[in-house]
Order: structure tokens, then C-alpha cells, then sequence
């Protein structure tokens, strides 16, 4: 297994390229089940979860033709079947965005249950809810939903009781095609929720309230092909940015969007951080002055993300005071503290929150995380310590910063990827 191995204290300087988002990708990609035309989608990060998806979506039928760099048409010409099996899905949690589409398209869908995860149950029910208000038949059997709707889905009013992103999804997708009005309340407004409705509304969907928190949508016979431009990875954005923070450097992030992390820019700010926008997206540094611990907490967009959590951890374990950061997205997504701590870090976590004391200098050593996100603090916490740390479980960083090493390297880095 690959690991990572970096050397702390360089103050990172120069530009970083921002790929497309990984999780406006995903569901971008199964949305190409809802019509025989080609789907055309470009910036695509080269990413594990990429390839995993066009893996699924091979196995349903669906020609994945590779166009060029981050470019792949997806033609769901004639479907070979309706099964996401239980191999993918365990792998991948966001194969299950392929129901509510192959239900809306082919009238019934068999998905492996995903199962729980490192950073919680997540459970898929609010998905389930959703598609049979709008006329599914729902059975659970052997660990696999089995969905039927053999006379096509019909509109519904859907009230989610919790901002859920992929459950948003899977709906909006499937009402698509549905009979008739489906009311999405309480939808979540993330910007790769807004990018799946834009491209679908760009394959002739009829979707009102777009951005917001109700979509409106009135469904139609057939959806014909589109081309569309995957929006710029908020979390790898910001994620960097912490990297500029933490190492006391500047960076410019190039193809950023700030509309997209206007809360971790605040967070930023109010820390001491200078986040300012330019031409070609955003520039973050930090060249003189301590970091002031901040409290935050997790919340869905516009809120501060959850994905964000943990590599905001990072920088406050090296500024001046404490800070509290809450966790309220997720039960279980406190996994890298006590990798930090091992970095010599002073946090302790009491429920949802962790305190979070400022000691002035971590110390590399060998460490491991059980998520991306949580990988990726360590890499921070890893460029701003005394000495080596390496990070093994690379994998975990590999479904979700491409080409990270090469990015952060030049930009003055001390890492390197060892292969074994
Ligand atoms: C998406 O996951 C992202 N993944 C996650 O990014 C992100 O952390 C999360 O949204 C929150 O922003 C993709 O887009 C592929 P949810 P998703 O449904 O859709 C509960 C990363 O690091 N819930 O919004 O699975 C759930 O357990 C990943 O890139 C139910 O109870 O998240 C959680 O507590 C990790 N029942 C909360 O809702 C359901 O049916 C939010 O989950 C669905 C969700």
C-alpha cells in the first residue's frame, strides 16, 4: 500500500490547479441512466471514485467513452441491467445515486444497502422515503433494496425531515421523469445538488427553485443528452487554502470559487488568515501574525461543511487560544483527533464538539486516517510540523485529491509518494 511521507516547515507558495468536484461528479455521472442520449461531462477529477462510478454505470450497460482529459461521454443506449451490486456499493457509497435513476428510467432498480462507514451509520432511508412517496414499491431482501414503480413513478410532495444531499439527489433525479409535480421541501442546497439540476435542466428537465431549499419539478417523457462542465471541487479549494494557512505561506487556488466557501473564508479570516479573491479564483495567506483559535461548527451549506471539519482541526491545533469545533452533520467524525494528538496536538472531544487548546508546534510521525477527509488533515497537520510524518492508508486521499503530492510539491513541499 502507498503512503505519503512529508517533512514539515516549508511555507507553501505558488498555484494550486482546483479539479472539478469529486461529489457533484458522481451524481452528474448516474444521471447519464436517465436518457438513451449521450451525456457529455468535462472537468472530471481523475479520481478512485471516478473510475469506480464508470466501473458501475459499465456494468448497467451504459458506454463510457473517455474524450480526452477529465472528458467522458456516457451513452445509456440500451440498458443490460438494473443491479448495483453489494461489491461497488461497499466500496463506494455513492453507487446507491443509481436508483432513483434506473427506477425513473427502467421502472424498477435492485441496490446493494451501503452499509455503515468510518464516520458514521448513514443510513440510506431518507432516500427510500422519498421514492416511495412518489409510487415506488420498496423491499428490503438479502442486504439489497429492491425498487419496482412498474407503471412509471408518479409527483409527490416530499418533506425531508433532514438536509440530506445524496437523498436530494436521488429524488430530484428520479422526478424527472416522473407523472405529473414533485415538491422537494427541506432539499439541500449544496452546489453540487444546484450543478446536478443545472446539467439536468440542460437535458430539458423542468426544475424550478434551483439553489434553493424547495425544487419544484414537473415531470416529462424523455430527457435528451447535454453537455456540462463539472463545478469547481469546493472542498479541495478550501482544503489548500488551510495549506496555505498552516504553513504560514501563499497560495493562489486557481479556479476557485469564494461564492462556494464563503463560510471557511470567514473562518479563515477571523483566524488571521488573508483570503482575498483574483482574476483566477482566490489567494490565501498567511505571511506575518499568530492564528486566533475560531469556534465552529458543521452545518449544511451555507453553513461550515462537514467535510471542512477536520482540516479546520488541524490549523486550530496550532493557533494561539482554544476553539471549539462541533460536529453536527455526522455521529462519528472525530476519527483524526487522536491521530493529532499523536502529532503532539491538545484536543479533547466531549460529545458532538472538541476543544481544541493551540499548542505552538506539532511533530511528525507515522500516522493513519480512516477517511479522506480526515487523510487530509494529517497531511496539514504533517506540513506544519517539526520533522517527517508519514501517512499511510493512502487510498483514502486518493479518492479525493488528485494528484495531491505533485500539487503540494510544487508549491515548495517536501512530499513524496512511496510505492510499495
Ligand atoms: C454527501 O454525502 C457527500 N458525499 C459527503 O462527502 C458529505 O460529507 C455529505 O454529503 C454532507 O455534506 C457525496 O456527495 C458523494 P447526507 P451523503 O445524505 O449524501 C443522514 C466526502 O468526504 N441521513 O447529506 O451521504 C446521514 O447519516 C463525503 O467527500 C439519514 O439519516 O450525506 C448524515 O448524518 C463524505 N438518512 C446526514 O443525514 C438518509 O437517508 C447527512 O447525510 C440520508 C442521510
Amino acid at each position: 500500500m502507498d503512503r505519503i511521507r512529508l517533512k514539515g516547515g516549508v511555507p507553501l507558495d505558488g498555484t494550486i490547479p482546483i479539479g472539478g468536484a469529486k461529489n457533484a461528479a458522481l451524481p452528474l455521472m448516474a444521471a447519464s441512466l436517465l436518457t438513451d442520449r449521450t451525456l457529455t461531462l468535462s472537468n472530471l477529477p481523475d479520481l478512485v471514485d471516478i473510475t469506480t462510478m464508470s466501473r458501475l454505470l459499465a456494468e448497467l450497460g451504459v458506454d463510457v467513452a473517455r474524450r480526452g482529459d477529465g472528458v467522458l461521454a456516457l451513452t445509456a443506449g440500451n440498458l443490460s441491467g438494473t443491479t448495483a451490486e453489494y461489491d461497488l456499493v461497499r466500496r463506494m457509497r455513492a453507487s446507491v445515486l443509481v436508483l432513483g435513476p434506473l427506477l425513473a428510467r427502467c421502472g424498477r432498480a435492485r441496490v446493494s444497502l451501503p452499509g455503515g462507514c468510518a464516520i458514521g451509520t448513514r443510513p440510506v432511508d431518507l432516500h427510500l422515503k422519498a421514492l416511495a412517496q412518489m409510487g415506488a414499491r420498496i423491499d428490503l431482501q438479502e442486504g439489497y433494496v429492491e425498487a419496482s414503480a412498474p407503471d412509471g413513478l408518479t409527483g409527490g410532495h416530499v418533506v425531508f425531515p433532514m438536509v440530506t444531499v445524496g437523498g436530494t439527489e436521488n429524488a430530484l433525479m428520479a422526478a424527472t421523469l416522473a407523472r405529473g409535480e414533485t415538491v422537494l421541501a427541506n432539499a439541500a442546497r449544496e452546489p453540487e445538488v444546484a450543478d446536478l439540476a443545472a446539467c439536468l435542466a440542460a437535458m430539458g428537465a423542468h426544475i424550478d427553485g434551483i439553489g434553493t431549499d424547495t425544487l419544484r419539478i414537473e415531470g416529462i417523457d424523455r430527457l435528451g443528452g447535454a453537455e456540462h462542465a463539472v463545478l469547481p471541487d469546493r472542498i479541495e479549494s478550501a482544503s489548500y487554502a488551510v495549506a496555505a494557512a498552516i504553513t504560514g505561506g501563499s497560495l493562489e487556488l486557481a479556479g476557485a470559487r469564494p461564492d462556494l466557501i464563503e463560510s471557511v473564508s470567514d473562518a479563515l479570516a477571523a483566524a488571521g488568515v488573508e483570503v482575498t479573491a483574483t482574476a483566477n479564483g482566490l489567494r490565501v495567506a498567511r505571511r506575518n501574525g499568530p492564528l486566533t483559535g475560531v469556534d465552529v461548527m458543521t452545518e449544511p451549506f451555507p453553513g461550515f461543511p462537514t467535510d471542512m471539519q477536520a482540516q479546520l482541526m488541524a490549523l486550530m491545533a496550532v493557533a494561539d487560544g482554544a476553539s471549539m469545533i462541533t460536529e453536527t452533520i455526522f455521529e462519528n467524525r472525530f476519527m483524526h483527533v487522536p491521530e493529532l494528538c499523536r502529532m503532539g496536538a491538545n484536543i479533547n472531544v466531549h460529545g458532538a464538539s472538541a476543544i481544541v487548546r493551540g499548542v505552538p508546534r506539532l511533530s511528525g510521525a507515522p500516522v493513519m486516517a480512516t477517511d479522506l477527509r480526515a487523510s487530509f488533515s494529517l497531511v496539514l497537520a504533517g506540513l506544519a510540523a517539526q520533522g517527517e510524518t508519514v501517512i499511510n492508508r493512502v487510498y483514502h486521499l486518493d479518492r479525493g485529491y488528485e494528484r495531491l503530492e505533485h500539487k503540494l510539491a510544487a508549491c515548495g513541499a517536501d512530499i513524496e509518494r512511496v510505492k510499495e
